[in-house]
């Protein structure tokens, strides 16, 4: 694990005794959980249909990885339209309350269950690595994105966890703020110099140096889900800016939502414009294609 990604392990594992505590921190997740289900058809996944009449549509699994996923604001809020959900974060403390937090709902933990990992590793462990980890509908980061070292690689790792074609990958995250920052970061040195000497800083200046990148554009956006091999790229900036009640004082951040879907592989586009070739001409071409791929007479 890099330092940079230990750092973030320890400043959550910190912070998960009271994260999601405080008024304003149930108003934010409350805002990103009404954006999403207020979105729910625009999102665009074959979500579960609880009431349907067709049998077979109870019976289908749909998958969601909620990925750096806390104590599970995400899980709360699309639970409902899903039937299966991981989580993975590399605190444990976060990961230890999330599974609280699930089964105490009367989730077991077939239905919701998260582990520690880290998706974006050099070497990915063997436990986020097996089936259970693989082919999800839906993907979401929820306010984690900005705390991760490689955003781009992020969304290549998580763009290969979907189902090919239809899986979605969904970001929440801030526009940027780098100005805030930069704000903190010089008073913190200035707390450093005059009135910390041992170096304890306060509970933002702390949170600052999990931070890499300071939001995000969406021309920065769609241009990584394109280069992570996504296709259908989505944009919305929520009304209501986030406000957040830090230490060093109170923070206003608007909120994006950035959806895409996993492209067909580069095989599936393939066979997809082959297949249309071949019906057009009538069977013509004295070949067919095989399954696996080869050409047979
Ligand atoms: C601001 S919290 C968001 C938690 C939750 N998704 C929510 O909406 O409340 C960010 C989370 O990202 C996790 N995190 C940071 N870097 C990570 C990484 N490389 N892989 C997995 N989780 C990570 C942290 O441990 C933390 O739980």
């Amino acid at each position: 694990m890099s330092a940079f990604t230990e750092a973030n392990r320890k400043a959550f594992n910190d912070l998960s005794a009271t994260y999601n505590t405080k008024p304003w921190q149930h108003k934010l997740s409350q805002q990103v959980s009404d954006a999403l289900q207020q979105r729910r058809e625009w999102l665009g996944v074959a979500w579960t249909k609880p009431n349907a009449d067709d049998d077979d549509d109870k019976s289908r699994d749909v998958r969601l990885l909620d990925y750096a996923c806390g104590t599970g604001a995400i899980t709360k809020a699309l639970g409902p339209s899903v039937t299966t959900i991981r989580g993975i974060d590399i605190s444990e403390s976060m990961v230890a309350k999330y599974n609280e937090a699930a089964l105490s709902s009367g989730l077991t933990s077939e239905q919701a269950h998260a582990v520690v990992g880290d998706l974006f590793a050099a070497q990915v462990a063997p436990q986020i690595s097996g089936p259970e980890f693989q082919l999800f509908d839906i993907a979401v980061i929820g306010l984690g994105f900005h705390h991760f070292e490689d955003p781009a690689l992020a969304i290549k790792r998580l763009a290969e966890r979907l189902k090919p074609e239809t899986g979605v990958l969904v970001i929440i995250d801030f526009l940027p703020f780098a100005d805030e920052v930069a704000r903190e970061q010089h008073q913190h040195q200035h707390q450093h110099s005059h009135e910390n000497p041992d170096g304890v800083a306060g509970r933002s200046s702390e949170m600052a140096h999990t931070i890499k990148h300071t939001g995000f554009t969406r021309a920065e956006m769609e241009k990584m889900f394109a280069d992570g091999g996504m296709e259908g790229f989505g944009w919305n900036v929520l009304n209501e800016p986030a406000v957040m009640e830090m230490e060093s004082g109170r923070k206003e951040r608007k909120i994006f939502i950035a959806k895409g879907r996993r492209s067909a592989t580069a095989w599936g586009k393939l066979r997809g414009w082959f297949g249309g070739l071949q019906e057009a001409m009538g069977g013509q071409m004295g070949m067919m294609m095989r399954a696996d791929g080869r050409f047979t007479e």
